[in-house]
C-alpha cells in the first residue's frame, strides 16, 4: 500500500511517499527557520502563511522523487493535530481536496503517533529497519509534548507521565534564548555543550517523587537566575517600524567572561538526565522488551547515549531527519491506522490540541 503523507503542524512544509508503513520513497521537507529566525520563535500567522505557497511545489517534488503519480497512491494522509491551528489547516484543506480529486481515502494521523512511527520507518538506501517489538516504553519530546508513553500493541496507548509545564524541546528553545544562542535552541545548547562542561554551575533537576511525569520550567528560571550577574544593559539597535508586525529577538548581551559552554552543557545534563532516569524506571516497572524515542529532542546525542547505557533492553530512535517534523512519519503511521479501519471524511476538521 502505497500512501501519500502530508505534514504542516508546525513550521516545516512537508509531503512524503511511504510504502506498508515501512519504506520511505520519498519526505521532501520544507523548513521554515530562516523565516522565525528573527523573531527568536515561531510566528504561526507568517507558518500558515508560508505553509500555503509551498505545500503543492512540495508535494509536486515527493512524487517525482518517488517516481510515482497520484495514480499510483493507495490513500492520502494527513496531521489534524496537535498543532498551530492555522498551520493544521492549510495541510487539511489540501489532503482533502486531493482525496476528493483522486477518490482516495484520506487518513487522519496524530503527529504524536506520527513521531510514534518514525520508529517503523527505513530511508531510502538505508538498512532494512525491523519493526519494533511490544510491549515497549516510548519517550516523545518534541517542541510541543514530552510523553512517556506504554504501548502494548498498534494503537495501543497508555499515558504513563507527562511534562506539568514545558516540553523538553521548549526548554532547550527558551535556554538557548536565555544564552543568546538562537533558534532552534535544541542544536545549538548540543554544539555549545561540546566545549563546555557539566556540574561547574548546577542547575537543579525537577524529580517529583516516583511519579513518571516531567517538570521543567523551574530549570529555565534558575538558569535565568544564574546568568543575571553577567547581563550588560544594552540601548536596542532596531527602530521599531510601522511595517513591522511582529517584535524581533533581540539576544542578549552578556561580559565575555560568562561560562556559556559550562551553562549549555549543564542545562543540556538537567534535561537528559531526568528524563533518561524516568523512561529507564518505567522499561523496567513494565517490563518493555523495547525502549523507542520519537519527537525532535530524540535527535540529541547526548539523550540518545545516556538512555542506551541506562536501560538492558534495546532503545531505538529514529535517524535525526525523521526525528523533527516530517510527512514520511505520517504516511507510515497511515498505514497501521488504516489496517484497523481509520479513515476521515471530507468534513475532517482541525484538533489543535488532540491528544494522543
Ligand atoms: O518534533 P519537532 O520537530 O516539532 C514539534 O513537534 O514540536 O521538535 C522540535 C524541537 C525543538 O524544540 C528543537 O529545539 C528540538 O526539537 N530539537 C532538539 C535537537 N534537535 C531538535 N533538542 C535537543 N537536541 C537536538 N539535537
Ligand atoms: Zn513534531
Amino acid at each position: 500500500m502505497i500512501i501519500l503523507g502530508i505534514e504542516t503542524s508546525c513550521d516545516e512544509t512537508s509531503a512524503a511517499v511511504v510504502r506498508d508503513g515501512r519504506w520511505v520513497l520519498s519526505n521532501v521537507i520544507r523548513s521554515q527557520v530562516d523565516l522565525h529566525k528573527r523573531y527568536g520563535g515561531i510566528v504561526p500567522e507568517l507558518a500558515s502563511r508560508r505553509h500555503v505557497t509551498t505545500i503543492i511545489p512540495t508535494i509536486d517534488l515527493a512524487f517525482e522523487e518517488a517516481g510515482v503519480g497520484p495514480s499510483d497512491i493507495d490513500a492520502v494522509a494527513v496531521t489534524e493535530g496537535p498543532g498551530l491551528a492555522g498551520s493544521l489547516l492549510v495541510g487539511i484543506n489540501v489532503a482533502k481536496t486531493l482525496a476528493y480529486v483522486w477518490e482516495k481515502p484520506l487518513i487522519p494521523v496524530n503527529h504524536l503517533e506520527g513521531h510514534i512511527y518514525a520508529n517503523w520507518l527505513t530511508l531510502p538506501g538505508q538498512p532494512e529497519v525491523e519493526p519494533p517489538v511490544f510491549p515497549l516504553v516510548c519517550l516523545i519530546v518534541s517542541g510541543g509534548h514530552t510523553e512517556l508513553i506504554l504501548m502494548r500493541g498498534h494503537g495501543d496507548y497508555a499515558l504513563l507521565g507527562r511534562t506539568l509545564d514545558d516540553a523538553a524541546g521548549e526548554a532547550f528553545d527558551k535556554g538557548a534564548r536565555v544564552l543568546g544562542l538562537g533558534f532552534p535552541g535544541g542544536p545549538a545548547i548540543q554544539r555549545a555543550s561540546e566545549q563546555g562542561r557539566a556540574g561547574r554551575y548546577p542547575l537543579p533537576r525537577a524529580w517529583l517523587g516516583d511519579s513518571y511525569d516531567f517538570s521543567f520550567s523551574g530549570l529555565k528560571t534558575a538558569l535565568l537566575r544564574t546568568v543575571e550577574q553577567y547581563r550588560r544593559p544594552v540601548q536596542s539597535s532596531r527602530r521599531s517600524s510601522s511595517r513591522q508586525p511582529f517584535p524581533e529577538y533581540e539576544p542578549p548581551v552578556y561580559s565575555a567572561n560568562m561560562p556559556v559552554a559550562d551553562l549549555a552543557a549543564e542545562y543540556q545534563e538537567a534535561i537528559v538526565e531526568v528524563l533518561v532516569e524516568k523512561t529507564a524506571r518505567a522499561a523496567r516497572d513494565f517490563r518493555a522488551s523495547m525502549v523507542l524515542l520519537a519527537g525532535g529532542v530524540a535527535a540529541n546525542a547526548l539523550l540518545r547515549r545516556r538512555l542506551t547505557e541506562a536501560v538492558s533492553v534495546p532503545v531505538r530512535y529514529p535517524p535525526p531527519i525523521l526525528c523533527t517534523d516530517n510527512a514520511a512519519m505520517i504516511a507510515g503511521a497511515a498505514y497501521f491506522l488504516y489496517q484497523r479501519g481509520v479513515t476521515a471524511g471530507l468534513d475532517l476538521d482541525v484538533q489543535a490540541q488532540l491528544p494522543l
